[in-house]
């Protein structure tokens, strides 16, 4: 299913955990006043505007995004030293090879079908001694929310529908050779352990579905996902406690530079 404007207004509302862990990634970075940044996957641009003003008049920030519900969100964020496009990261060829200081890739890359690809574009718009920086989910961890919707997705009906691009995140050891295959260097990876906070199942996985642009249900039809949903939530419910729900997550940080 693709996005929706209902989905990408949710998220707008919604982003605090991916905006923490943005905030993460920046101070890992050092963005600095002046630099120019690109930010692949920019969503509805929340990060992308605290970019901007970290960066401030002298420097430039550019977010694109293929979804054009989000990029019509981010579009109202524009500035003389912000803006946005619709675009893959898998093809950044809008931009000359050198182009930015920066590269700064949140909760997305788990998304993108080829990253490969997308490691080698990055590579290319950046200056020499830029860098770039990716924060996401890690192949090394799976959490609860992997685990849910494996679980209720392998069952019937579900489980003859199969997800046309499912998320896939990358183990260390696998990013590190994409980073070297694109020639960046002198990597360093930081695990940043958050926990995921909700009252209940309902807004679990609204989180979910909002962030996901609706893959909660990977390839499950339309007609089917409300009970797919009820049954997601049965299990979200056992994780039940007084304090809400509560999932663990060990997100992949990196920083590299483009030698
Ligand atoms: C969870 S959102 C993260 C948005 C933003 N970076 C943030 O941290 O709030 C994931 C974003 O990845 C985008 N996306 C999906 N496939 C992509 C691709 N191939 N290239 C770039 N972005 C992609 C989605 O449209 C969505 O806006």
């Amino acid at each position: 299913m693709a996005d929706t404007e209902e989905l990408a207004k949710g998220y707008t509302a919604r982003n605090d955990t991916q905006y923490g862990a943005g905030t993460f990634l920046i101070q890992k970075l050092g963005i600095n006043p002046g630099m120019r940044v690109l930010d692949v996957g920019c969503g509805p641009g929340n990060l992308t505007a605290h970019l901007a003003e970290i960066v401030g008049d002298e420097g430039s920030v550019v977010g694109i995004d293929p979804s054009k519900e989000r990029v019509a969100l981010a579009i109202q964020r524009r500035t003389a030293r912000l803006s946005f496009h619709e675009g893959i990261a898998e093809d950044l060829s809008r931009f000359p090879e050198s182009s930015f200081d920066v590269v700064f890739v949140n909760s997305t890359l788990h998304w993108v079908q080829d990253q490969p690809r997308a490691i080698k574009e990055f590579a290319r718009v950046l200056r020499p001694g830029g860098r770039l920086g990716i924060s996401g989910g890690s192949g090394d961890y799976t959490t609860a929310q992997e685990t849910i919707k494996a679980n209720v997705l392998g069952r019937e009906p579900y489980r003859q529908y199969q997800e046309e691009f499912p998320p896939r995140f990358l183990k260390q050891e696998e990013l590190e050779r994409l980073l070297q295959e694109a020639n960046m260097f002198d990597t360093t990876f930081f695990i940043n352990k958050i926990v995921k906070k909700t009252k209940d199942a309902d807004e679990m996985i609204d989180w979910l579905d909002t962030s996901s642009s609706g893959k909660t249900y990977g390839g499950t039809p339309l007609d089917l996902r409300p009970r797919a949903r009820e049954e997601m939530k049965a299990e979200w419910n056992k994780m039940k406690t007084e304090r809400g729900i509560q999932m663990e997550m060990e997100l992949l940080v990196t920083v590299a530079f483009k030698s």
